[in-house]
């Protein structure tokens, strides 16, 4: 369905032509001023220039011709020359029936789908996942699902880091504590054992330990850059025992992103690329693109529009070893190779700008991607605790993500076991879901590119611009529908008539903007406009619903015409919250 501000657009358009004036004036934004009117139109200002007439003669040309259109209720030219538009409430009523039968909602799907990989998520195997790596995932998965609903093609790519030097570190760890593992005896030929000789938890103890050895010894830091080398090599003891890493790593890791209702189409990881780093280190050298440069292999990407210096894109250490980026040009070409994409996006801290700078330059020019295709850096600020500083536990520690989990779910629990509207097993479930959206909409809510403080006290509260108070605004429709229900009501079928009081026509106006927010949303990967839209939607119920006595109504058409609208509502909040990644539960 074409926009409501569109259709706006086109009526004065159509007006300013008719009184003489170029169209293009005809400009409509949404008002600045709502206690004035919904939408306005400044162009005659600017018109004022060209006709060489007082911008207040051109507004009163264009409104006259307005005079009898049905999609206004009001048209006014005021000083020194703006347009003042209020929409017709029977105008209102109809865009919003129409929204009702469509099973879009009103928003219109790509006219080009696109294939689209979004690389997120980025854990690395056997660290635990922490805070920081929240934001990539709850970020990512919301514009997978915004690039899908519009029609898109999104694939989604974990891109775990399961390569380098943490495995090698891991390896040469497990070989000092158990040295008689059949993975280090190299003559072994047989097969290798089907459990592993750890669980997640020691993986996790051991990765850390081993990290603090090598940085306060010289030989185990070699040892395990040899190991590291070994395993790239293919040793055959320690692809098995990365088999293993990965195995009981992975598994964890599907568990806690399932808590997040994070879900990925591809685990791939950056030793899927590494078969890639020859042909490429080739390519680069024969085609010139890449030379030596101290030693190492590089290949220019700096422009001459650059305000800051660009190092050289690094392909080779002098040693011979690949690095991160490497790494990120081989997974260029297997997604090449693999899709075909349109786009690349990566969700990833901002403060890995440069290197994805270096990366996108580096791929364009050496053409591994066709011209066109587009490469994406969506970079995402810190997650700062109350102090400003990178969010902690109340130790001191890194924040594992599990256990933030726990914490809001727990205090979740508390408040909604004193609400007592849910009890026993279902007020966990509850709790899970209140908590996810606490958790998401915390996040999302603010422009990702922005540090942001995680407030536990103020994302779980009920009030405010929250998870929880969107959901609770769903919650309070179900409930009003349910007991219509009870009372024998048809939900089924009903139409929306006109505004019946100015919150009813409030409403009314932030429905029909639906469509005008969810495209935009995606172009700019900007999960914070869908929350700000919700946030404008629940404020508008909320104000209409204490304002009006909905199921004592008399007269039945007009209590028809609020249950669809509350139907309409519903449906919007919940497709909204369904791609911000969270859903809501039926009583809370
Ligand atoms: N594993 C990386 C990290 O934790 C993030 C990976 C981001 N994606 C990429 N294609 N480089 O920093």
């Amino acid at each position: 369905m074409k926009t409501i501000i569109g259709c706006i657009e086109e009526v004065m358009m159509e007006a300013f032509k008719a009184s003489g004036y170029e169209e293009k004036f005809g400009k409509v934004t949404v008002s600045n001023r709502p206690d004035l009117c919904e939408y306005q139109c400044n162009g005659a200002m600017a018109a004022a220039k060209t006709y060489h007439k007082a911008p207040i003669m051109i507004a009163n040309d264009v409104v006259e011709k307005l005079q009898d259109e049905s999609i206004f209720e009001s048209a006014q030219a005021v000083n020194p020359g703006f347009i003042n538009l209020k929409v017709d409430r029977n105008y209102l009523a109809l865009y919003l029936n129409e929204m009702t039968q469509d099973e879009m909602l009103s928003v219109e799907k790509a006219d080009s789908p696109k294939t689209i990989v979004i690389d997120y998520g980025g854990p690395n195997v056997a660290k635990p996942l922490h805070v920081g790596h929240l934001r990539s995932a709850i970020i990512g998965e919301s514009i997978k699902r915004m690039g899908r609903f519009l029609g898109h093609k999104v694939i989604g790519d974990v891109h775990l880091g399961d390569w380098g030097l943490q495995m090698g570190l891991i390896i040469t760890e497990l070989s000092k504590r158990q040295p008689d593992l059949v993975y280090f005896d190299e003559d072994y030929q047989g097969e290798y054992p089907e459990e592993a000789p750890f669980t997640v938890s020691e993986l996790e103890e051991i990765y850390p330990t081993a990290s603090k050895k090598s940085k306060e010894d010289e030989d185990y830091k070699n040892e395990a850059l040899e190991a590291t080398l070994e395993l790239q090599k293919g040793r055959r003891g320690y692809r098995a025992l990365w088999d293993q890493i990965m195995k009981v790593s992975v598994a964890d890791l599907k568990k806690n992103y399932k808590k997040l209702s994070v879900d990925f189409d591809l685990w791939k990881g950056e030793s899927d690329a590494d078969p890639y780093i020859p042909g490429l280190v080739d390519y680069l050298k024969e085609k010139g693109y890449a030379y030596m440069d101290q030693g190492a292999l590089v290949v220019d990407v700096k422009e001459e529009s650059d305000t800051k210096e660009i190092p050289p894109c690094m392909i080779l250490k002098s040693d011979g070893a690949s690095l991160y980026t490497t790494t990120d040009l081989a997974t260029i070409v297997q997604r090449e190779g693999d899709f075909h994409p349109d786009e690349i996006i990566y969700v990833v801290d901002k403060r890995q700008e440069l290197h994805f700078v270096q990366v996108f330059r580096c791929a364009k020019k050496t053409h591994l991607v066709p011209e066109d295709t587009e490469l994406s850096f969506v970079g995402f600020g810190t997650m700062n605790g109350k102090d400003g500083k990178p969010f902690k536990t109340r130790e001191g520690g890194v924040m594992r993500l599990e256990r933030l989990i726990s914490e809001i779910n727990e205090e979740m629990y508390k408040k909604i076991v004193e609400n007592r509207s849910v009890k026993g097993d279902d007020a966990h479930k509850t709790a899970q879901m209140v908590g996810l959206s606490a958790i998401k909409y915390g996040d999302l809510s603010n422009q990702a590119s922005k540090d942001y403080v995680f407030d536990v006290d103020r994302f779980t509260s009920f009030e405010g611009n929250t998870g929880p108070y969107i959901l609770y605004t769903i919650v309070r429709i179900k409930s009003i529908l349910n007991r219509y229900k009870e009372e024998g009501g048809d939900i089924q079928s009903g139409q929306i008539l006109g505004a019946a009081n100015d919150s009813e026509k409030a409403l009314m106006m932030a429905l029909s903007k639906l469509n005008s927010v969810i495209q935009p949303a995606f172009q700019e990967k900007a999960p914070h406009k869908i929350c700000s839209y919700i946030y404008e939607l629940a404020n508008a119920f909320n104000s209409f619903y204490h304002e009006t006595k909905i199921l004592g109504e008399e007269n039945e058409d007009q209590k028809t015409s609020w249950i669809q609208v509350l139907i309409l509502t519903r449906k919007v909040l919940e497709t909204c919250i369904g791609l911000l990644g969270f859903e809501a539960p039926d009583r809370m």
